[in-house]
């Protein structure tokens, strides 16, 4: 596996850091501890009572309810409650470098000075980012969780992502605003490709490539057809209008992301149908899990993984 990729910068700068985090997730960790050079899959989980399959436990940009979203806190803990995948949403910099951020614009989630650290991310350079924390903004919003080395995480490149968790996570990645972004499908298949993420077939789901947007799940279907793609539906559709779609996403994705309100079983059985997964976003409730799990869901995302991971049946 290639790991050695032009020389960018750790954005960790306090690799040794343990966040040992205590927030109330303990009970539900059960930490199996990653073999080497492979994903972890005796992981803890609630199943399925229709395929009796596992449902898979997606950590929505890390345990984010307890760590600030995409970092490496926020990851780390999400594997310590045995996420079955980590996820990533991607923006891309000035300089052509793929960051991990949900918002296209630094404001939210980033802190420094106001010149780097402020504004679109795609008028960044990484050099600018480097100067920015990734943390501080969770210790202002979040009272109760509060923790000082949050202030020194830093915003993540792919890459680093890569270098920290390949060969013991599985990565569930989302292109975000790629029309504004040209370049991002190339640049996201050319990292995949260095790390030997990309793999030969079509049932390999180690890394599971989602969109909002369907011409950039199609570009990646066309670039690297093994990859597994899943076409988000945007909060705001409709059941209805959601199904009306599944012939046409079925051409070119394996799954389906629509927000847990649209789910019900009339969705789910249609989506089967067509051999399509479907994991909805983003659920916390556990009740919400509950129904979701009854009506046979194949896996969700979800801010605080250790909550569905407890739903043992
Ligand atoms: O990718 C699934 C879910 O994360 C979509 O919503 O806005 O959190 O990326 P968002
Ligand atoms: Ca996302």
């Amino acid at each position: 596996m290639t790991r050695s990729l032009a020389g960018r910068r750790p954005i960790w700068r306090s690799p040794s850091i343990t966040l040992g985090l205590t927030v109330a997730v303990a009970a539900a960790v059960g930490c199996s501890s990653p073999r080497d050079g492979a994903v972890p899959d005796d992981r803890r989980q609630a199943t399925n009572p229709m395929t009796n399959r596992p449902v898979i436990n997606i950590a929505h940009r890390g345990a984010s309810a307890y760590a600030p979203e995409h970092t490496f806190a926020s990851w780390d803990l999400a594997l310590e409650m045995n996420a079955d995948y980590l996820e990533q949403d991607l923006q891309m910099t000035a300089d052509g470098v793929l960051v991990v951020m949900h918002d296209d614009t630094l404001d939210r989630t980033a802190r420094g000075p106001e010149q780097h650290c402020s504004g679109p991310v795609i008028e960044r350079t990484l050099a600018e980012l480097e100067n920015c924390d990734a943390g501080s903004w969770f210790n202002e919003e979040h009272r109760d969780r509060v923790r000082p080395e949050f202030e020194e995480l830093r915003i993540p490149t792919l890459e680093a992502v890569f270098e920290r968790y390949a060969g013991r996570a599985r990565f569930y990645i989302e292109t975000k605003n790629p029309a504004a972004a040209p370049g991002m499908e190339e640049e996201l298949l050319r990292l995949l490709h260095a790390f030997d993420l990309v793999p030969a077939a079509l049932d390999d789901h180690t890394v599971i490539l989602q969109s909002f947007s369907p011409a950039s799940l199609m570009k990646l279907r066309d670039l690297e057809p093994t990859l597994p793609r899943v076409q988000l539906a945007p909060w705001g559709e409709t059941t209805v209008s959601i199904r009306a779609q599944l012939d046409e996403v079925a051409t070119y994705a394996q799954g389906l992301g629509p927000h847990y309100s649209d789910v019900n079983t009339a969705l789910l059985d249609d989506a089967h149908e067509l051999g399509l997964m479907v994991h909805p976003y983003t659920v916390d409730a556990p009740e919400e899990m509950r129904r979701l799990i009854e009506i046979g869901i194949d896996g969700m995302f979800t801010n605080v993984p250790d909550v569905l991971g407890a739903l043992e049946r």
